[in-house]
C-alpha cells in the first residue's frame, strides 16, 4: 500500500483564487498531499494548481471524497470520472466516501463494493471512508475487509479526541486521518496549548498537529496564509514530552464542530 503522507493540505471552504494560491504556496513549501472533495466545489481549481505547480504526478498524493448524492451504484463511478476530469488526473491516490449514506438509505456494503470496483478499474489507487462510526466501520470491514480501508477521515483535535473510535480503529489496523486538526483555529486560544507551545518555542498550531502526528494520524490543516502553511509544516519536527501529552489529553470536552443534520449517531 502507498502510505498516506502524514501531513496534507486541507481545502474545505477554499474556492477559486484562494485555493489556487493556498496550493501554490503549499506545493512550493514542500507539501505533497492534497485533500479535496466533490462537495467543496474546488476540484477544477485544485487541478489547475497541480498542473501549474510542475510537481511530478508520482510525487503527489491527491484525495477526493464522494458526496452523499453520488453513493448510488449508477452515480458513484461517473461522479469519480467527473472528479478526475476536473482534477486533470488519470487516477486518484485515495478516494473516500465522504459521509455514510444519510439515514443509511444506501447500505455501506453497496457503495463500498462500488468504490472497490473503482479501485479495480484503476480510477483510484486506494479507497477509504470518512465520518464513519464504529458501527459503520464494522459494516465496512464485513463488506470489503479492513485491509481495503486505507483510512477513516474523522474530526479529531484536542477538544474532540474520539477515543472510542480511535481504539476500535487501532484494534482493526485501520489508519485515521484527523480533519479540522486545529479545531478550525480554536486551538490557538487554548491556554494549556499556548503554555506548551511557548515552552517549546513553537506555535499552538504546531503543538496540536504534533500531538496528532504522535498518535500516528495523518493531519490535513488548511490555511490561506503562506506563513501559517510554512510554520504548520514544522510540526513534523516537534516532539512533545509525556507531561505535554497528558495535559492535552485532559482537554477533551467532546466538542464537535462538523455535525450536519445528516450526520450519523456518533460514538
Ligand atoms: N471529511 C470531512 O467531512 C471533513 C470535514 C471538515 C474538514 N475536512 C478537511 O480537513 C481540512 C482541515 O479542516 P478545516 O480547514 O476546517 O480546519 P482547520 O485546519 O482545523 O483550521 C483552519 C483554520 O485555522 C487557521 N490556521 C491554520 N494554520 C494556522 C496557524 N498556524 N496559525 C493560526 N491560524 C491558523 C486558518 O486560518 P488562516 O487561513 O488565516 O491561516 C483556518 O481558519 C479541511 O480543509 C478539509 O480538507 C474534512
Amino acid at each position: 500500500m502507498h502510505p498516506i503522507p502524514a501531513l496534507g493540505l486541507g481545502t474545505f471552504r477554499l474556492k477559486e483564487q484562494q485555493v489556487i494560491d493556498s496550493l501554490r504556496s503549499g506545493l512550493e513549501l514542500g507539501y505533497r498531499h492534497i485533500d479535496t472533495a466533490q462537495i467543496y466545489g474546488n476540484e477544477a481549481q485544485v487541478g489547475q494548481a497541480i498542473a501549474a505547480s510542475g510537481v511530478a504526478r508520482d510525487e503527489l498524493f491527491v484525495t477526493t471524497k464522494i458526496w452523499t448524492e453520488n453513493l448510488a451504484a449508477d452515480r458513484l463511478l461517473p461522479s469519480l470520472e467527473d472528479s478526475l476530469a476536473k482534477l486533470r488526473l488519470a487516477q486518484l491516490d485515495l478516494t473516500l466516501i465522504h459521509w455514510p449514506s444519510p439515514q443509511d438509505a444506501i447500505a455501506v456494503s453497496d457503495y463500498l463494493t462500488t468504490l472497490l470496483e473503482a479501485k479495480r478499474q484503476g480510477l483510484t489507487r486506494q479507497i477509504g471512508v470518512s465520518n464513519f462510526t464504529i458501527g459503520h466501520l464494522r459494516q465496512a470491514i464485513d463488506a470489503v475487509g479492513a485491509e481495503q480501508i486505507a483510512t477513516n477521515q474523522v474530526e479529531i483535535h484536542p477538544f474532540l479526541q474520539n477515543r472510542k473510535l480511535v481504539d476500535f480503529a487501532r484494534r482493526h489496523g485501520i489508519h485515521l486521518t484527523a480533519y479540522m486538526p486545529l479545531a478550525y483555529g480554536k486551538v490557538m486560544d487554548e491556554p494549556v496549548i499556548r503554555r506548551i507551545a511557548s515552552a517549546h518555542r513553537a506555535t499552538p498550531a504546531q503543538v496540536a498537529l504534533a500531538w496528532l502526528l504522535h498518535q500516528g494520524f495523518a493531519v490535513i490543516p488548511s490555511s490561506t496564509q503562506r506563513a501559517n502553511l510554512a510554520s504548520n509544516r514544522q510540526a513534523l519536527g516537534l516532539r512533545l514530552n509525556a507531561a505535554d501529552l497528558a495535559a492535552i489529553a485532559a482537554l477533551d470536552s467532546g466538542e464537535r464542530l462538523a455535525n450536519p443534520d445528516f450526520a450519523p449517531h456518533w460514538d
